[in-house]
């Protein structure tokens, strides 16, 4: 086995895994001949990605990180690899390799791909507070607006410099002080309207409810920016719910170094970003894919 697990420093529910430097070597191996081009042009060769990866970090690999993003305890993991990489077709090939061992991302419109990688700079001129470095991104679910399922999401840090701050903050529903409340409140399952700005290039107004359930326990599907409520009290329950969760003790921050991985259960994990401090050579990539997880079938 090449790899280790471990409790996570900064937050008690996640889990730590380190795949080894001789493993990491192999992957970057294997995969050479697997371009960020050739990932994007045909799929099936994502899948071999997972399976080099699972070959060489051997173990129950796949079944161990499956389990994690699916443990209600738990639902969440970060992942190194000892030396990092040296290329971006490596750390997508190695992203890529994570996420189709879990299931299939969803087609991202933004960026018409099966990822999205997207900058953080000191100026910003889009239309949602993804890229806009100096204020906090509140507390948000992924897939808001969109039909498919979104069960996980992956983030990966692919280059950073210049950057003070801006680390992801992350809220697990069962440790939000306020939860019985809003999740028991009438206007919980009271369907509301999702549409995203022109940038998600995704022109369609869904209906989600807040909060649904899962195996028994409450699951949630809440962005400020994109949902669309109709009256006053509405507008006040997003609005407290909101509130309450930024505030809540609950709320942890993750530092994610370059090459490094989080891979969080979107049904009942939040997650945002802290502010970064102002610097004129700020930069960040984060690469993202989001999707669900794969029904087993032979
Ligand atoms: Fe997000």
């Amino acid at each position: 086995m090449n790899y280790r697990v471990e409790q996570h420093p900064d937050h008690h529910r996640l889990r730590h895994i380190t795949i080894d430097a001789d493993a990491a070597a192999a992957f970057v191996r294997e995969v050479a001949d697997l371009s960020e081009q050739r990932l994007t042009y045909v799929p099936y060769l994502r899948l071999i990605a997972a399976d080099h990866l699972q070959n060489i970090v051997g173990g129950d690999f796949a079944e161990h990180i499956n389990a994690l993003v699916r443990d209600r305890a738990t639902g969440g993991f970060t992942v190194a690899v000892e030396g990092g990489f040296e290329t971006m077709d490596q750390r997508v090939a190695f992203g890529t390799a994570v996420s189709h061992a879990i299931g299939i991302p969803n087609f991202d419109d933004m960026t018409g791909n099966y990822y999205a990688c997207f900058e953080v700079k000191d100026t910003d001129k889009s239309d949602s507070y993804l890229r806009q470095a100096y204020r906090l991104f509140t507390l948000h679910t992924d897939g808001t607006y969109v039909r498919e399922h979104t069960d996980w999401i992956l983030m990966m840090k692919m280059a950073e410099h210049d950057a003070v701050g801006g680390e992801s903050r992350l809220l697990h529903l069962d440790d939000w002080e306020a939860l019985e409340h809003f999740a028991s409140h009438p206007l919980a399952s009271l369907p509301l309207i999702y549409q995203s700005p022109p940038s998600k290039n995704y022109p369609v107004k869904v209906e989600k409810t807040t909060f649904y359930e899962q195996d028994g326990k409450a699951c949630v599907c809440f962005i400020d920016q994109f949902v669309y409520p109709e009256t006053i009290e509405q507008g006040r329950y997003l609005r407290d719910l909101s509130d309450s969760m930024e505030a809540s003790q609950g709320v942890v921050s993750l530092h994610l170094p370059p090459d490094h991985l989080v891979v969080l259960n979107n049904h009942f994990w939040l997650h945002g970003r802290e502010a970064f401090e102002k610097n004129p050579n700020l930069y960040r990539l984060l690469m993202r894919q989001r999707g669900y997880f794969r029904k087993e079938r032979s």
